[in-house]
């Protein structure tokens, strides 16, 4: 790096800090451009980008599909509220079901990740009229008051708000005798990642949803299912709940939904569905006709490009050849995957960075987090098994 490139970082570090609330830790390096899963930053270097801002870049950048679904809806309309129809949010609501589980018939489109978990509890409590949801250890759900209270940690560490809004159990990961244990009468609903990605790519595995599942439907809660992080085609399908044949009564999305542009969702069962009525839920901006223009953009990029098996074959090549230098084992699905390190994640991503590759961390300080984009190329993880085997063991 040269020494101009490295004034210029700390210049735009410098700035940020002198308007920006101090609350993020960054990575050294100003990204100004990408194409596919490459990144270009302002010191000229390129860096195959592992980690797509948190799993939001699904299909990395510059797409040139997803640049003029944009710039067509833009020039055509650029927002209308949900108080007119819309044929784009239609179309984009049609794909998104359609692309989700059998039995999920109705969607609600919202913003962001914690909108549409806040909007999923929201109806487990009208639906089923209690005042409890059980989470599971290690979960994380948002930052809003009622996705952070079901949030591991959240209340230790940086909840902020009085009280929590309502009764919270957690439960211990896999342990399906603490689960039925949990489901009591007053519980709505148990909300569960099928694969934890702040956790560290932690998989809660078919066998133990399955038996969520059943035991949700004894208690007469609901199951909701967050694949805010895992789905929209990063398990190599649409969502884990289609992986692993689970159906939930909810599922929420998010990140990658628009890949790039603010949009989450919820899908919703025809049970959960019935009896709404005009003014149950709402949003300004959820809907909106760019976000809705890229979510069914980004959806028949997925199936045209034929992107989830891409995902299958690449993550099939990462586990066979990146267990290798820091690197002891790898958990997760597809492109949700953790590598644990015998060292530091932190040092380990560090000289990744180094190395021209950008990985991220997680809760678990042993491992370094994988959310590549699905445009993700064999010889981007080729370049990755070579800089891990270089690296200290
Ligand atoms: C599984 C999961 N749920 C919810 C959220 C919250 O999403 P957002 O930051 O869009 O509100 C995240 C964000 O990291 C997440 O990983």
């Amino acid at each position: 790096m040269t020494e101009t490139a490295v004034e210029t970082i700390l210049q735009a570090e410098a700035d940020e800090a002198r308007w920006m609330l101090p609350v993020y830790a960054h990575t050294p390096v100003e990204p100004v451009s990408g194409e596919g899963a490459m990144l270009h930053t302002r010191d000229g270097r390129e860096l195959i980008d592992f980690y797509g801002g948190h799993a939001v870049a699904l299909l990395g950048y510059r797409h040139p599909r997803l640049v003029a679904a944009l710039a067509g809806q833009a020039e055509e309309l650029f927002f209308q509220s949900n108080s007119v129809p819309l044929a784009v949010r239609a179309r984009a609501a049609e794909r998104l079901v359609r692309f989700g589980p059998e039995g999920l018939t109705r969607a609600f489109l919202v913003n962001s990740g914690a909108e549409a978990n806040e909007n999923a509890l929201r109806l487990a409590f009208r639906h089923t009229g209690r005042n409890r949801i059980v989470a599971v250890e290690g979960a994380f759900h948002g930052r809003t008051a009622g996705a952070a209270a079901i949030t591991w940690g959240a209340w230790e560490k940086w909840y902020a708000f009085p009280q929590r809004p309502f009764h919270v159990t957690f439960v211990p990961r896999g342990d399906v005798e603490a689960l039925a244990q949990a489901l009591t009468p007053d519980v709505a609903a148990l909300i569960a990642e099928p694969i934890q990605g702040q956790a560290g790519a932690y998989s809660l595995g078919a066998d133990y949803l399955r038996e969520a599942r059943r035991l949700t439907r004894e208690a007469g809660a609901l199951l909701i299912f967050d694949e805010v992080q895992c789905g929209m085609g990063r398990t190599g399908h649409p969502f884990a709940a289609q992986a692993w044949g689970v159906t939930p009564d909810i599922l929420t999305t998010a990140k990658g939904l628009a890949a790039g542009f603010p949009a989450g969702a919820l899908l919703a069962s025809d049970a959960v569905a019935q009896g709404l009525k005009t003014g149950d839920l709402g949003t300004t901006f959820g809907g909106g006709p760019l976000a809705c223009a890229l979510i069914e953009t980004v959806i028949d990029i997925i199936e045209s490009e034929g992107l989830m098996e891409r995902v299958k074959t690449l993550e099939a090549l990462i586990r066979e050849t990146c267990q290798v230098g820091p690197v002891t084992s790898i958990q997760g699905e597809g492109f949700l995957l953790g590598l644990r390190t015998t060292r530091p994640a932190r040092e380990v991503v560090n000289e990744l960075l180094d190395h021209g590759i950008m990985t991220g961390t997680s809760g678990d300080p042993a491992i370094v987090r994988l959310l590549p984009p699905l445009v993700l190329e064999e010889a981007h993880v080729h370049t990755l098994a070579k800089a891990l085997a270089e690296l200290r063991p």
